[in-house]
């Protein structure tokens, strides 16, 4: 049993494979967390754990009880207003206007597996992976309303998923105003607070600071993840690093409003809150009505940073991403964004096509521009058919030229948008989410669709529906490129009017399901404006997603890096770009392209057409190199071994390295990018991770063999980057050198 309940004490130890999760009932009803580390035996009391004292100037429970002070306690989901002074987990508001809660402790029940939520993203279990699901029960007698917390663990990836259900039994209203998914009180604030934060181009880079007194959080308001910060955070000893240390990682598995939070408190314990940003957050129960809180990932490891995203990436594969692309290798694609913009016909793309196919590129992408009569960005969201001037014959015909070629065909959507130049516009103006009589503020010349409301989703299903079934599409990039403002339903009361941002996400998610399971073969990937919704959310419906604009090989390196702390290489879309780039301007060598974007989903976004024929032989190479290495890319251990973000090795953040392994450890890459050259640079060396000790290796198909401790502890010699120099008289700068180590038998 992975769930260890004691009856008589209440007390709850949660054991994954290296770690414990313990909270009892306290004597008030409510939950105290009483341990949260590495693995402890399980025992009938932890007196020592929940011992506490009396302090001064602290309210207490009740006048016999002077010493039971909420403020004090470290609790599992607390409420506010009784003496507990932190930011609550949870706030209601009755009809007189008050916003104390009393939930009080009646049951539990422990459950084999892991249900599926309803309409929301979640974890699940079809792998026989030993996972439980322990729910405890409370009531507010007083105020009629229930309230179930659910804890899912996933002891082999040392996974916790929580969340609260409240469900109002009385006859009248209540509304909750926050309620978050998780809450987490540990005992000490030693701790760093890292996060992946970023803009549009610029995503998910580390920052890692020391908690100090007070809040530090990440969020977002966007009514989407967002590029400016990712939902995901660690909380990590200071002296942690990525192959040792004790790290707790947490996630949520949600696409909307988020806050992700630690509070350190007057005693310098700390309070972690991961849920629905409370802010323009608002969810009012009628009688009988619930509200589920979306999920919680929490993970822990004792071992550093990189045990702390394997395991995640396991987790996520056996228990996130739909089952059927889990394991699926994924194809190498190419899209003609980069290549052609909105200028653009039947010909010229099958140009591309054809050229894609000779150098055995599998999947043909055609991004955005191929309805109503979109030139540019200001016309035809919405409207959701070929263009007749782009496609006179259809764009079936096009589909089936590319599927003839033995390509499979994809296409863009950005399903939740509508520019004022369309056709849906002019027969639903009342669609696109607005404040009546105030201005609309424009994003890209586009506004937003109400998706609170079922007949646009219904909508939006059908026409998308006709396309996919037209065009037997394969694999769909479904965009978002703007964030909402004027945040506002003229389909809902005024009460609701704050429910809008959540209604907005389940109407996205409402349209992910219908579409994901009519078409389940259609692989969906994610994007917004490149990654700016790249969350757990998104994985469930769409196992891969854009990962950045931005692919210029240099800021690919950090974007890649940083992602890959929260989230697996699979997810990640990585193509190779022209050069001079679009976003830097910066002229990186073909090869380093390539190399930074073979540690994800591989593919290509460039006018394949107009490449010399040397450079169109080398992308040859690559893509059977890729297609020989995929699984091991796309699904292989990922390991950080020299991080670009400077002060963390002595690097200065000019070195960058990371490396996959099989799951058998018999087969390994990695790849070292130098971003800058140095003339007579210092002697240096790789330490490859993961190998197997006793095992004999060759680097790069060498004659010397060496063990895998060796190549870990004693390391492989660098060589200085000067060939090119003396050879192609070219820039030696932004190199990457691959060594791919191969067991020998
Ligand atoms: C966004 C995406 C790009 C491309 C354009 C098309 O910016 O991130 O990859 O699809 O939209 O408009």
């Amino acid at each position: 049993m992975a769930i260890a309940v004691e009856e008589k004490r209440q007390i709850f130890h949660l054991q994954g494979d290296n770690f414990s999760y313990i909270f009892h009932v306290m004597e008030n009803g409510e939950l105290g967390q009483l341990y949260c580390g590495k693995k402890i035996h399980t025992k009938s009391d932890y007196k020592n754990l929940a011992t506490r004292e009396q302090r001064n100037a602290t309210t207490a429970w009740r006048l016999d009880k002077p010493d039971f002070q909420t403020d004090v306690l470290k609790q599992e989901y607390a409420g506010f207003g009784k003496g507990d002074f932190r930011v609550p987990a949870y706030q209601i508001i009755f009809t007189d206007g008050s916003r104390i809660s009393d939930f009080k402790y009646s049951g539990y029940e422990i459950n084999q597996g892991k249900n599926r939520l309803h309409g929301l993203p979640c974890a699940f279990e079809d792998s026989k992976d030993d996972a439980e699901t322990l729910t405890l029960f409370f009531e507010d007698k007083n105020a009629q309303i229930k309230l179930s917390l659910n804890y899912s663990l996933f002891p082999h990836q040392n996974v916790i998923v929580r969340s609260a259900e409240f469900i109002n039994n009385s006859s009248d209203w209540a509304a909750l105003s926050m309620a978050f998914s998780a809450q987490l009180d540990l005992p000490d604030c030693r701790y760093d607070f890292i996060h992946f934060s970023g803009s549009w181009a610029r995503e998910r880079h580390l920052v890692r600071s020391r908690l100090r007194p007070g809040l530090q959080s990440v969020g977002s308001l966007r009514t989407a993840s967002s590029a400016q910060h990712n939902p995901f955070i660690m909380l990590a000893r200071p002296d942690a690093t990525e192959d040792a240390g004790e790290v707790l990682g947490f996630n949520l598995i949600y696409s909307g409003n988020f806050l992700s939070q630690a509070e350190v408190d007057q005693f310098a314990t700390t309070r972690v809150l991961v849920g629905i940003n409370p802010q323009e957050f608002s969810w009012t129960m009628r009688q009988g009505e619930t509200f589920q809180t979306p999920e919680c990932v929490i993970s822990y490891s004792a071992s550093g940073m990189n045990t702390l995203s394997q395991q995640l990436a396991k987790f996520y594969k056996k228990h996130l991403v739909p089952a059927r692309f889990a394991e699926k290798e994924r194809p190498i694609l190419i899209n003609n964004w980069e290549a052609t913009y909105f200028d653009f016909d039947e010909a010229k793309l099958l140009t591309i096509a054809e050229k894609a196919k000779e150098v055995g590129i599998e999947l043909f992408v055609l991004d955005d521009g191929w309805f109503g009569h979109r030139d540019d960005d200001t016309a035809s969201l919405g409207d959701w058919f070929a263009d007749k001037k782009k496609f006179p014959l259809g764009l079936g015909h096009l589909s089936e030229q590319i599927h003839k070629m033995r390509l499979k065909f994809g296409l863009w959507f950005e399903p939740e948008m509508i520019s004022i130049d369309s056709d849906l516009y002019k027969e639903h103006p009342d669609w696109v989410i607005h404040v009546p009589d105030r201005a609309m503020t424009p994003g890209r010349n586009q506004f937003v669709l109400d998706f609170s409301r079922k007949e646009v989703v219904d909508y939006i299903f059908t026409m998308m529906s006709k396309v996919i079934e037209e065009t037997k599409l394969d694999y769909i990039k479904w965009d978002m490129n703007r964030h909402i403002t004027e945040i506002f339903s003229t389909a809902l009361p005024p009460v609701a009017q704050q429910e809008m941002p959540h209604l907005y996400i389940l109407g996205v998610y409402d349209l992910y399901e219908r579409l994901t399971k009519k078409f389940s073969e259609v692989l969906f990937e994610s994007c917004a404006s490149g990654g700016g919704r790249f969350d757990l959310g998104m994985m469930y419906y769409a196992p891969q997603a854009w990962t950045s604009d931005d692919t210029d090989a240099v800021e690919r390196i950090m974007i890649q890096y940083g992602t890959s702390y929260g989230y697996p290489q699979s997810m990640m879309g990585a193509h190779v770009s022209a050069v001079p780039n679009g976003q830097t301007g910066r002229v990186t060598p073909l090869s380093t392209r390539a190399s930074v974007a073979y540690f994800g989903v591989f593919g290509y976004e460039l006018d394949i057409t107009k490449l010399p024929a040397e450079e169109l032989a080398e992308i040859k190479e690559q893509v059977s190199f890729y297609k020989k290495y995929r699984r091991l890319f796309q699904f292989g251990k990922f390991y950080r071994i020299e991080s670009p973000f400077i002060g963390k090795n002595n690097t200065d953040g000019n070195i960058a390295s990371w490396q996959v392994v099989s799951e058998d450890k018999k087969q390994a890459i990695a790849c070292r990018c130098q971003i800058l050259n140095h003339a007579n640079a210092p002697y240096c060396r790789i330490y490859f991770k993961g190998l197997l000790p006793d095992q004999k290796y060759t680097v790069n198909g060498s004659t010397e063999e060496f063990y895998g401790d060796e190549l870990m502890n004693a390391g492989y010699f660098v060589t200085q980057t000067i060939d090119a120099v003396e050879h192609a008289k070219r820039s030696a700068d932004f190199e990457a050198k691959l060594f791919i180590i191969q067991a020998v038998d």
